[in-house]
């Protein structure tokens, strides 16, 4: 593939919305994780907020499959983006990616969105606290700040297994040895089993080694983002410790997290039970402009449900409002949109809603 990046001022820069990119380089991190780096066809600067993240299209044996995953790159770097996921044992999207994926191969992408960044929570002192491969969104703010030499003050403290588990250590060792208000804390839970010990924290993450690496953490902006069990324990010991947490911010990786599972079943449920009471006037009209189609459906249902039931197939793949695959353009009427951060203010402002977390409170006419 040849690319003209002759003219760099008049090249495109990206937008929310579905992308065709290539592979264009792999690179083997630690045993079980792989960063993928795409570019477009055409060229393309990969402008967005360091943390943000994208949602892979793929099929996987004939099946249409969409997952998400934090760009670990920074747009400091704009010619291309990169992801870095960690192979899950008999998970589906990582193993094919990391059996599959090469160089040269196509995908579709959809992106940038999330809240979780540092351009929308600006801060001039920040700990960045990362287990494992939740380390990405970290990673890409932290490059970015590098790379625009930003007046910011930042600890970051990152867990994981063993010393061979680091993913990105040497890159890390270098930024955090060239900057005096840089400064990186690894905590090991073991030595690594091929014998290499490890001389730093070790362990699970505690208020006093937290204390010891940052003693000012609760005077900072807090960026969180790792295994569930890990976010627990951290937002324990800050709440423990007195931390104010409109200052804190973390990301999940887990696509559909238990409690919301649970949550949505009950709902679905409750609107089971509800279907024989309610109240005819109480229903919504949904029409879908492509076909001219039309539902009606109960207040509790979301525009995605309305879609499936009349046969249309809009893409979804987190169903909580965070990846932005479900995106549609609300030509007319209201809904209650209950997303987490998978859209922004302007795509709102310009008439879009995600389908899987809107609820419609009059009737709707939606463009898809
Ligand atoms: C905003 C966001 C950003 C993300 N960023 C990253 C990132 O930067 N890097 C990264 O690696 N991941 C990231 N993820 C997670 C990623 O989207 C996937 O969830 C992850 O790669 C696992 O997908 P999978 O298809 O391999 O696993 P899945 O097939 O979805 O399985 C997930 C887990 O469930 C287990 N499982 C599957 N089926 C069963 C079953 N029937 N019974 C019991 N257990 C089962 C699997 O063993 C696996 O451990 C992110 C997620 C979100 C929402
Ligand atoms: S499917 Fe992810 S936001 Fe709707």
């Amino acid at each position: 593939m040849t690319m003209d990046f002759s003219n760099p001022v008049n090249t495109q820069t990206w937008t929310n919305g579905r992308h065709t990119v290539r592979c264009v380089k792999v690179i083997q991190e630690t045993a079980d994780v792989r960063t993928f780096c795409f570019m477009s066809e055409q060229p393309v600067m990969f402008f967005f907020k360091p943390g943000q993240f994208v949602t892979l299209e793929l099929e996987i044996d004939g099946e249409s499959i969409m997952r998400s995953y934090t760009i670990s790159s920074s747009p400091s770097i704009p010619y291309s983006f990169s992801i870095t996921v960690k192979r899950l044992p008999a998970g589906k999207v990582s193993n094919w990616l990391h059996d599959q994926l090469g160089i040269g191969d196509v995908l579709a992408v959809h992106g940038p969105v999330g809240n979780f960044n540092v351009i929308d929570h600006p801060a001039e002192k920040l700990l960045m606290l990362s287990g494992g491969v939740g380390i990405t969104p970290l990673m890409s703010m932290t490059r970015w700040f590098f790379d625009t030499n930003a007046a910011v003050d930042l600890h970051f403290v990152h867990s994981t297994r063993t010393p061979h588990d680091i993913i990105y250590h040497r890159e890390l060792a270098h930024m955090f040895s060239r900057l005096p208000d840089f400064t990186l804390h690894i905590v090991c839970e073991n030595d690594d089993k091929k014998g290499e010990p490890w001389a730093g924290f070790r362990g699970f993450l505690t208020a006093p080694m937290l204390e010891l690496m940052a003693p000012d953490f609760i005077d900072r902006e807090i960026f969180c983002c790792g295994p569930e069990p890990y976010m627990n324990a951290v937002r324990n010991l800050l709440r423990d410790r007195g931390f104010d947490m409109a200052h804190y911010h973390e990301e999940h990786f887990d696509a559909t997290p238990a409690a919301v599972r649970e949550d949505v079943i009950e709902l679905a449920e409750q609107a089971e039970v509800a279907a024989g009471e309610v109240d005819e006037a109480e229903l919504r009209q949904v029409e879908f402009t492509s076909t001219q189609k039309s539902v009606r459906i109960q207040p509790t249902e979301t525009v995605h449900a309305a879609a499936a039931k009349i046969g249309l197939h809009i893409p979804k793949a987190c169903g909580m409002g965070i990846c932005g695959t479900c995106r549609v353009g609300l030509k007319s009427g209201e809904v209650e949109m209950d997303h987490n951060g998978g859209i922004t203010e302007e795509d709102i402002a310009d008439g879009y809603i995600l389908s899987c977390c809107s609820r419609p409170k009059t009737d709707v006419v939606v463009d898809f």
